[in-house]
């Protein structure tokens, strides 16, 4: 039985003038659409109450576990605008899986597969009007989650679960074209370690990794590259993005899987890449072998991957007492061809060969 997502029109949208203003400037998560998907768990009646209604606050009891045990997971995905109007996902399958792969790592009941991209897709109809007009690289960014909503204290699973997917319109990413970041190597903090839940899409992760962020900036870097727990030695990935390096012998290298999340983005550039002439390799890379690899020219390029920046250029990265510097310091060549090679696919201006894209509207 699929679960469904009814429609219950909100009877107080924003105008049209006032969405036009707003889509005028999105920036990225400011501003949120007139509607929202939400559905309800309990042991008992498993899934139920699945609408798409007015977008409104929750009412929480302050005892709600998601408040004290952090009993939470969500994930991120964008509608794009096609030339002729039409409007498209990109793999939300894959987000539906690692949905239910965070599920079961935050003991959280698991939403079908198809549940999950029903209530993405009924959502867009929805607010279709909200998905910004083609060109320009803006998108309508989707951000579903799930969260323990049963009043208690103490620490098990909750019984009572929420589920819902909000809507954002987001500008382009690089307002003033693509520049590239710095990234800062932090000894102090970890991100995850084997056996704990650095694989998951959940609030925790993101919550411990602000003081990083903030040790990052202190340094004059703007974002962290977190190493791995153990040995304080292998390259994990980035706060909100996968990494990727290039090599001047024709290899695209990326972390292998286990302690990182594994991104919808990473997983297509390893595919992309070989049309670019690139082998993909995942394999451990030790931030020794970046740091020498940078010096003698053996790694030419350096990019984060996800589905916010697409691709973001690494132009040269900073730890405890040393700076390095990646290729010239300007994005590269390939980096930029591959960022445009996914967002020709997500716009619609290349052929869709692999049938990633699913038409919404
Ligand atoms: C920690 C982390 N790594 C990687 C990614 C990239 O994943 P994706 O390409 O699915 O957006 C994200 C973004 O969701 C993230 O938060």
């Amino acid at each position: 039985m699929t679960l469904g997502f009814p429609f219950e029109q909100t009877t107080t949208p924003l105008s049209d003038e006032e969405r036009a203003a707003i889509l005028a400037d999105p920036g990225f998560g400011r501003y949120f659409t007139d509607h929202m998907a939400s559905a309800g768990w309990t042991p008992a009646a498993g899934w139920h109450n699945s609408r798409v209604g007015p977008l409104q606050p929750f009412s929480l009891h302050p005892s709600a576990a998601v408040l004290h045990y952090a009993q939470e997971i969500f994930e991120g995905l964008k509608a794009y605008r096609h030339a002729d109007d039409s409007v498209w996902l990109f793999r939300p399958e894959l987000n539906a899986r690692r949905f239910a792969r965070s599920a079961t790592r935050l003991a959280l009941p698991e939403l079908p597969e198809e549940a999950f991209v029903q209530s993405v897709e009924e959502l867009v109809k929805a607010d279709e009007a909200w998905v910004p007009a083609y060109g320009g690289e803006q998108s309508l960014y989707l951000r579903p989650f799930m969260f323990a909503s049963e009043p208690f204290l103490g620490v098990r699973p909750a019984a009572h679960v929420t589920y819902s997917v909000v809507a954002s319109p987001a500008g382009p990413y690089f307002s003033s074209g693509v520049t590239g970041v710095t990234l800062w190597v932090s000894n102090t903090y970890t991100r995850a370690a084997v056996g704990g839940m650095g694989a998951a899409k959940t609030g925790g992760n993101y919550a411990g990794g602000l003081v990083a962020q903030l040790e990052a900036q202190e340094h004059g870097c703007d974002q962290v590259l977190y190493l791995d727990g153990a040995e304080h030695r292998w390259l994990e990935e980035s706060g909100t993005m996968n990494l990727c390096l290039i090599t001047s012998d024709g290899e695209l290298i990326t972390p292998g899987l286990g302690t990182i999340l594994e991104g919808v983005t990473r997983g297509s550039v390893l595919q992309l890449v070989t049309e670019h002439g690139l082998t993909p390799v995942e394999r451990r890379v030790s931030i020794d072998e970046l740091r020498a690899g940078c010096r003698d020219g053996s790694i030419t390029e350096v990019f984060a991957v996800g589905t916010a920046a697409v691709i973001t250029p690494i132009v040269g990265f900073k730890g405890d007492g040393y700076e390095a510097v990646v290729g010239d310091r300007q994005p590269g060549k390939i980096t930029l061809a591959v960022r445009e090679h996914i967002l020709d696919l997500q716009y619609g201006r290349v052929p869709d060969s692999r049938g990633w894209l699913r038409r919404v509207g």
